[in-house]
């Protein structure tokens, strides 16, 4: 016989359940649905940040020339310096993409070379660049002050937009060791440097001593005279940009800096930046140049959960620094319709089984057990939703809800699906029963369980893609219903 408590909770239960206006009569939910508000882009660290960092180098004395290209590093993560790969800190990303000539870097070359400063007079001590962004350097021969096989160089290195051309003196590896015989080194960059970075003087040991130290003369710098947009990464549209605004957003994850203006690395970083507790995956990076006192300094990539676009690109710096080369981009959500705004057959409130774009089936003998509601009460944001569970509450079937058409992805790339589900509608008590599994091609890959008090991200685990691939919502029991919103398939 069940005790006196245990009568008087299910008691309590039964008539909550009768007073229960389900969602298909317009009733309203135990608790209303709100949205926290999305923080936006702290640009005060992201300034303070910018004035620690030091990405600045010039072609090393001791190293060899013609060293590959080193792979965009990350210089620091929300206001904390650090030095490490991309792929280091975007441990949740599944891949790093062969680099391939241009990809995703500052810009591509067209249209030749100008020169941005002359060297000093020959036999004037001069000094070479220390600038953000260095690629590598080689030799040219130096018979002559050889700016033409200098550039030649620049147009061989991958992401070069600039050269720095000088001699350096008394290197004991350039004048005896290494096979090229010549001390006329040509440095390749990825940003564009002026005169006053000229700030390497040499007076480095390299003979054996007693030592004459080096010195540097004739540094001369030459840049691509135009620049063109970078390929935009895949997964990735490009928003807006080049402008000298930075986003000053909502729904703000965090930052980081890179040692290259490279659209492929914040892509990367985006997508392993792992998910916030209350918006999600990153779906929006900004990544723009900063320049401190006219040089520049750092290239930012801030993220986001929400998509932004150019009215809110208003920061354009503050103090010393000046936002310079700032574009947005966007992640590509391969569902169709994913916030189920499409559906629009009212102005106030109704619902149906489909639309145009999701198709909403019950098992035989249920009735309305997945239907696509058009009431902003309902909705995460607009005026558009998904719930799964007998509209009416006549039934306690699951209903199945399904994209019209199959998600269109690339066969053998990796995807994470998410979406926002809420299972409050019945109160506590009612909603702990709640469960609706996410199905990529009929397997369970995610799901939701119990009372979820506010819409709440849940991600798959990671999927591949056939190329052709089916999404499923598969849940509710009423008075167990579970809505669903903004759904989304992203390549990682
Ligand atoms: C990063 O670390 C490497 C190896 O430890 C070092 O050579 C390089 O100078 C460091 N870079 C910065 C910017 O600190
Ligand atoms: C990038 O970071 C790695 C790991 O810390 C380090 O070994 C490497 O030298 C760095 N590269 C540069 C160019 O600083
Ligand atoms: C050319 O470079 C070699 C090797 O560093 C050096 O010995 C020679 O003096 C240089 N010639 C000129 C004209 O600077
Ligand atoms: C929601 O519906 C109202 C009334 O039809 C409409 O004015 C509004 O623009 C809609 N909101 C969105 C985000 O579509």
């Amino acid at each position: 016989m069940p005790s006196p408590v245990r009568l008087f909770a299910l008691a309590a239960l039964l008539v909550s359940a009768s007073a229960l206006v389900p969602p298909g009569h317009q009733g309203l939910p135990n608790q209303p649905i709100t949205s926290d508000d999305a923080p936006t882009t702290d640009t005060d660290s992201i300034a303070q940040t910018a004035g620690q960092v030091n990405q600045k180098s010039s072609a090393p004395v001791d190293a060899p020339p013609n060293a590959d290209v080193p792979p965009t590093n990350v210089t620091a993560v929300d206001g904390t310096l650090t030095n490490a790969t991309v792929a280091d800190v975007a441990s949740g990303s599944s891949r790093r993409r062969a680099v391939s000539p241009n990809v995703g870097r500052f810009s591509k070359r067209q249209g030749g070379y100008e020169q941005v400063f002359a060297g000093l007079a020959p036999g004037v001590h001069d000094a070479s660049i220390e600038g953000t962004a260095y690629l590598t350097y080689t030799v040219v021969n130096n018979a002559t002050y050889n700016v033409q096989a200098c550039l030649d160089f620049c147009d061989s290195v991958d992401g070069c937009v600039y050269v720095n051309l000088f001699y350096e003196f008394n290197n004991f590896l350039l004048d005896f060791v290494f096979s090229e015989k010549s001390n006329l080194k040509c440095a390749a960059y990825g940003d564009i440097h002026g005169a006053a970075e000229k700030t390497n003087f040499g007076g480095q040991p390299s003979y054996p001593q007693p030592v004459p130290l080096t010195f540097i003369t004739q540094s001369s710098g030459w840049a691509a005279k135009s620049l063109v947009d970078p390929t935009d990464p895949e997964g990735y549209d490009l928003v807006f940009g080049p402008t000298g605004g930075a986003n000053n957003a909502p729904g703000y994850m965090g930052f980081a800096f890179i040692d290259k203006y490279d659209v492929d690395a914040c892509a990367q970083l985006c997508n392993g930046r792992g998910y916030d507790p209350v918006g999600g995956v990153c779906q929006y990076f900004n990544i723009w140049r900063a320049v401190v006192n006219g040089v520049p300094t750092t290239y930012t990539c801030s993220m986001y959960y929400l998509i932004a676009d150019e009215s809110t690109a208003v920061n354009f710096g503050q103090g010393p620094l000046v936002v310079t080369l700032s574009r947005g981009y966007a992640r590509k959500n391969l569902v169709i319709d994913g916030g189920f705004e499409g559906f629009n057959a009212c102005d106030d409130f109704c619902f149906a089984a489909s639309d145009a774009n999701w198709i909403g089936t019950s098992p035989t003998g249920g009735d309305f057990d997945a239907t696509i509601f058009f009431f902003s009460t309902f909705a995460k944001d607009g005026n558009g939703s998904a719930l799964l569970g007998a509209a009416f509450g006549d039934d306690t079937d699951a209903g199945t809800l399904t994209p019209a058409k199959p998600i269109a992805t690339k066969n053998g790339a990796n995807y994470v699906i998410q979406s926002f589900f809420i299972s409050s509608f019945s109160g506590t008590a009612l909603e702990a029963n709640a469960h609706v599994d996410i199905l990529w091609n009929g397997v369970v890959v995610g799901s939701t369980s119990g009372f979820v008090g506010s819409y709440t991200p849940t991600q798959s685990v990671n999927v591949k893609g056939t190329g052709s691939d089916v999404l499923s919502f598969h849940g509710g029991a009423a008075p167990a219903w579970t809505f669903i919103d903004d759904v989304g398939v992203f390549e990682l």
